[in-house]
């Protein structure tokens, strides 16, 4: 996260236009809309790519080779994400999304903030409508390896050897965390959803991405290339920065809220 970035008025003024004339929305975040809440981003300046390889702890390849070294680092991640609260940004999406017709919110975020975040703010508000399609899945449920169970999961791992691991109730086969791995696909029925958002959004407003990792990255172009606009939150430039129409240079704490409730 970068510190002292300033906001230019008029900027977000031009970006509120946009949003208050849209019909529809689609709203993509990254890692960097958790960042505020205490959650390390993959790329740039401390993120987790930096100090892993993601060949050894987010393939399939690496959880067949060594399944306690990948539930070591994704029980690390749990009881780090799982002491984290969301942070004003996630609150302004879930309190606008929740009370604005047309958006749709999809998230390549695994660690749960934007449904908390949801359910902190409901207020006699249907919740569900701000709950994100996650595209990545999500650090709190686990699949099993070989048949079809999935369920929800937050319950603390350990991983100190293979038997404690955790094994599927049906079929006592290995368990693993139902996130989406490099080389992986992702569920067709929630990428359908999401790129027919994208195209029918008249903006996207992306949100602490650094847009490198597809397909979630091709959304905003999906909308682009079918008429629509974009607007970014980010404190650096990505690729998307010369592509959007407003690119808001600032940690997407602060900026949600001003772009999205005024305050
Ligand atoms: P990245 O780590 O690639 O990018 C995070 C972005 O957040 C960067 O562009 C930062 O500049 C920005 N950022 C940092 N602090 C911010 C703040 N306070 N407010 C707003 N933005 C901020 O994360 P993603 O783009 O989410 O995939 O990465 C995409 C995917 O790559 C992840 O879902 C994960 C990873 O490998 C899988 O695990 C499948």
């Amino acid at each position: 996260m970068r510190h002292g970035v300033t906001l230019d008025p008029q900027e977000i003024a031009r970006a509120r236009i946009l949003l208050e004339d849209a019909r529809s929305i689609l709203v993509l975040t990254g890692a960097g809309i958790s960042a505020e809440s205490g959650i390390p981003t993959f790329r740039g300046k401390g993120g987790l790519w930096r100090n892993h390889k993601p060949e050894d702890l987010a393939t399939s390849e690496a959880f067949r080779r060594d399944p306690r070294l990948v539930w070591e680092w994704y029980a690390w991640r749990r009881e780090l994400i799982a002491r984290c609260r969301p942070n004003p940004g996630h609150r302004a999406l879930a309190g606008w999304a929740m009370v604005s017709a047309g958006v749709t919110l999809v998230t390549q975020n695994v660690d749960g903030l934007h449904e908390a975040a949801a359910l902190d703010v409901a207020d006699g508000h249907e919740s569900e409508r701000a709950f994100p399609i996650e595209l990545h899945g999500s650090l709190f449920r686990v699949r099993c390896t070989r048949c079809t169970y999935r369920a929800p999961d937050r319950k603390m791992v350990d991983a100190s050897g293979h038997a404690a691991l955790p094994h599927c109730p049906q079929c006592s086969a290995l368990l693993r965390p139902d996130v989406v791995w490099f080389g992986e696909s992702l569920d067709t029925v929630l990428l359908d959803r999401a790129f027919r958002a994208a195209e029918a959004a008249e903006i996207c407003l992306g949100v602490g991405t650094s847009a490198l990792v597809h397909p979630a990255a091709s959304l905003p172009l999906a909308t682009l290339r079918a008429g629509g606009k974009l607007v970014e939150v980010n404190p650096d430039p990505t690729v998307l920065t010369t592509l959007a129409t407003v690119s808001l240079r600032a940690n997407s704490g602060e900026t949600l809220q001003r772009l999205l409730l005024g305050s």
